[in-house]
């Protein structure tokens, strides 16, 4: 089986070179910057070449109604239930090329590579490209393994918005994909295992120098807004005292979760402020009212809680005596996600077998695959990536490690379809 399967590391880079051309970022100097927000033109483009790629391979295609792309190499029982691999291409502003990609077309160079060794699965063999792994366009995370998972109420997510107040209900439909979104979600048999190729977007399989990382659980995430309002104007001739300066509470606020965040003393807590949008906006006014996002983890959903009820602590103590007013809403807060002990038994086995240094870990970052878990055993392969960047048009990972990330997914898809 070993030397049956042939991964094309060439054709595979050639292919993430070709998808990180569909982009809407500005050439960087840091590395090959991509931007590719869900059913933005470029990322029509790039489903368009996928959907070419697969077809050229004889491949059954289907996409459902928020998107999510399905590629089925039928097994010789195709009524059983399939096993699954996949990941995502949308990609968040200014990010780099490898995130998410590496899984899909990694994933789909790892079943061209099954087909060419001669084998033919008992069970049926899927990709799956996921619509809108990132949050950038409509605010939360994981949109299409969520309402495949059953993890997001259809009605609530078709009148998500964008900063245009676009619907995704309107905007998947002038995309092609229409439906009702409850036809999305698969039913709990429909998979018999999933794995996730992914770049590590950490620093410690390089740092170790170990190729293969196996996730043997997810962090759990969570998202909230804040919105703070003040008392703005005119910014020479508002008075300092009449003051109630929105940005400068919401600055106390980033701060606090930050204090927050590093207080646990558990390396696992992580709280980001990302984004900061402040009205009006402009040099010479008072900002009466800024809108902040929270992006909270933690491997331990009650510590994550925590710090929430710490951070809301704060914003007490800062409407008080700044005299803003501060609005929490929540947009997901999500349970971890536990690894399958048989996929991730058969993925040490398959490294042991053929002496590759393997490492269990833990996923700091998210993946469909937390929400995969929820329909099927699952597990994940990462590979290193340079220096741990990822988010970052300088994030790179070598041929050889997603080659051979690849092809320990394949093997493990093979063994897996023959159960
Ligand atoms: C996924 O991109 C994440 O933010 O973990
Ligand atoms: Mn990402
Ligand atoms: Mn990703």
């Amino acid at each position: 089986m070993t030397t049956q399967i042939q991964i094309d590391q060439a054709r595979l880079f050639n292919e993430l070179n070709t998808l990180a051309t569909f982009t809407d970022a500005e050439s960087s100097t840091e590395g090959t910057a991509v931007t590719r927000i869900v059913f933005s033109a470029d990322d029509l483009r790039a489903r368009a070449w996928l959907k070419d790629l697969a077809a050229a391979e004889g491949f059954e295609l289907r996409d459902d109604a928020v998107g999510n792309f399905f590629i089925r190499w039928p097994g010789t029982q195709p009524d059983l239930p399939a096993v699954a691999t996949g990941s995502h291409i949308d990609a968040i502003p200014h990010a780099g090329m490898y995130d998410g990609t590496v899984g899909v077309l990694g994933g789909l160079e790892a079943i061209r590579a099954l087909k060419r060794s001669g084998m033919r699965p008992r069970r049926s063999i899927e990709l799956v490209m996921f619509t809108s792994e990132e949050p950038t366009r409509f605010g939360i995370g994981c949109l299409g393994s969520r309402l495949l998972s059953g993890t997001l109420d259809p009605g609530r997510a078709d009148a998500l918005e964008d900063k245009n107040e676009a619907t995704l209900k309107s905007v998947r439909t002038a995309a092609g994909f229409t439906g009702p979104l409850s036809s999305v979600r698969l039913p709990a048999n429909h998979y018999h295992a999933w794995i996730e190729l992914h770049i590590e977007q950490g620093p410690l399989l390089e740092r170790e120098g170990i190729p293969i990382g196996i996730v043997t659980s997810i962090a759990a995430p969570a998202g909230y807004r804040f919105t703070i309002t003040g008392f703005g104007g005119h910014a020479g001739a508002l008075l300092m005292p009449d003051r109630k300066d929105a940005l400068c509470a919401a600055a106390e606020l980033i701060l606090a979760v930050e204090k927050h965040a590093l207080a646990t003393g558990a390396i696992d807590t992580v709280a980001t402020i990302g984004t900061c949008e402040v009205h009006p906006g402009a040099v010479n006014s008072v900002p009466s009212r800024v809108f902040l996002q929270l992006d909270i983890r933690d491997t331990d959903p009650d510590r994550r809680e925590a710090v929430m009820q710490a951070i809301r602590r704060d914003c007490e103590e800062l409407r008080q005596r700044r005299g803003v007013t501060i609005t929490e809403d929540l947009v997901n807060a999500d349970a971890p996600a536990q690894s399958s002990p048989h996929v991730v038994e058969l993925l040490e086995h398959i490294c042991k077998e053929q002496g590759i240094p393997c490492k269990k870990m833990v996923s700091r970052a998210y993946h469909d695959s937390l929400f995969m878990a929820r329909l099927a055993p699952v597990a994940m392969i990462f590979i290193p990536c340079r220096n741990g960047v990822s988010h970052r048009p300088d994030e790179f990972a070598r041929p050889e490690d997603i080659a051979l990330g690849a092809r320990i997914l394949a093997q493990a898809l093979a063994k897996l379809a023959s159960e």
